[in-house]
């Protein structure tokens, strides 16, 4: 396969630390330039990943040397963006959340499909083997017929400059975590959920949601009660209860590649540890967006699940009860 010629628009954290590690270990990428605003920036990250800097976002989008780019930008960023890339022609795989309102990201993959490029929004954990597995074990009836659905997201207070404390740039838990255990409830309970009714805990003074809580339930009455926000101690799970047992997942969202999960299946007369084979959610995202762009494959499940994610995002924002603290 010939190396997907890639770029990045924005020197971000998550590209630093994960995305573009990751992408230079996929033989079948090549990093080709770095934009920043900072070109100091762009330098440091040129320079650690091989690269050239690019003077500006439009400069790199610009290049015919590059087939895809990278949009780790702040979510109010990536509607006019990823509009830009594509525009440009190319590729785009953009971070968590897509956009901050689902008609956007609706127009972003009409776009990306009328030119035959592929989108694909950042969702890593659905990428892990550990959910597929737990899948099998539920339709062979480990926990005989489902329940309830529940799963937490919560990670500490980020300093005070942070994006996600910046409401002009769709910050807050309600875009950056909290599509973790919707998309959760959705890849185990399907995704034809509504939401019952939701809590968000609103920063009066910079206008963000900090956390949150919602009730969402399948057609056939099965609820899902899900936990998110930014102002916790670190915990990322979820739980499925069914009529003969519940089964349990820790680390659910970001484990590292080299944690082993152990799903804990609780039943009636015994309680069993099963460890699964470790994997690597980043690596496996990167190659299946690589895949899909060899492929051609410009909609697909992913593409409807990042989108009814996203509209349960608008039905949870506009339901919500909203408190100011
Ligand atoms: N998929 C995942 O697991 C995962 C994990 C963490 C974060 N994320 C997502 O990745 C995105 C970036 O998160 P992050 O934590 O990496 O943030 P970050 O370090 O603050 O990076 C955001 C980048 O956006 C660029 N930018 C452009 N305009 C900006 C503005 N007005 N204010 C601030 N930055 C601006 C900056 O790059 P330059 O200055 O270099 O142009 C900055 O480095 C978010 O959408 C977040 O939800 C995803």
């Amino acid at each position: 396969m010939t190396p997907l010629r890639f770029g990045v628009l924005g020197c971000a954290d998550i590209a630093w630390r994960r995305m573009l590690p990751a992408m230079s270990a996929d033989a079948s990428m090549r990093l080709v330039a770095v934009a920043s605003r900072d070109p100091a920036r762009a330098r440091l990250f040129a320079e650690r990943f091989g690269a050239e800097a690019a003077v500006s976002y439009e400069s790199l989008l610009a290049r015919s040397d590059i087939d895809a780019v990278y949009v780790p930008l702040p979510v109010a960023l990536h509607r006019v963006w990823v509009a830009r890339s594509l525009g440009a022609g190319k590729h785009v795989l953009a971070e968590k959340a897509l956009t901050a309102r689902a008609r956007q990201s609706v127009e972003l993959y009409a776009t990306a499909a009328e030119m035959g490029l592929v989108l694909r929004e950042n969702v890593m954990f659905v990428h892990h083997s550990q959910h597929a597995a737990v899948q099998a074990l539920v339709a062979q009836g480990v926990i005989g017929e489902m329940r309830s659905f529940s799963s937490t997201f919560v990670i500490p207070s980020r300093p005070a400059h942070d994006i996600r404390y910046q409401a002009s740039l769709s910050g807050g838990a309600l875009y950056d975590i909290a599509v973790y255990p919707i998309r959760a409830a959705m890849y185990h309970l399907g995704d034809q959920l509504c939401v019952v009714g939701a809590v968000l805990r609103l920063d009066r003074a910079r206008g963000v949601v900090l956390s949150g809580s919602a009730l969402l339930r399948t057609s056939t009455g099965v609820p899902a009660q899900l936990e998110f926000g930014m102002e916790h101690m670190y915990r990322s799970n979820y739980l499925l209860s069914g009529s003969d047992g519940c089964l349990a997942l820790d680390l659910a969202f970001t484990p590292p590649a080299d944690h082993r999960p152990l799903v804990r299946v609780e039943r009636r007369d015994r309680v069993e540890e099963m460890a699964l084979p470790p994997d690597d959610q980043v690596a496996n995202a990167i190659r299946a967006f690589r895949t899909a762009i060899a492929a051609g494959d410009t909609a697909g499940e992913l593409v409807d699940a990042s989108i009814s994610q996203a509209r349960l995002i608008d039905e949870l924002r506009t339901r919500a009860e909203v408190v100011s603290v």
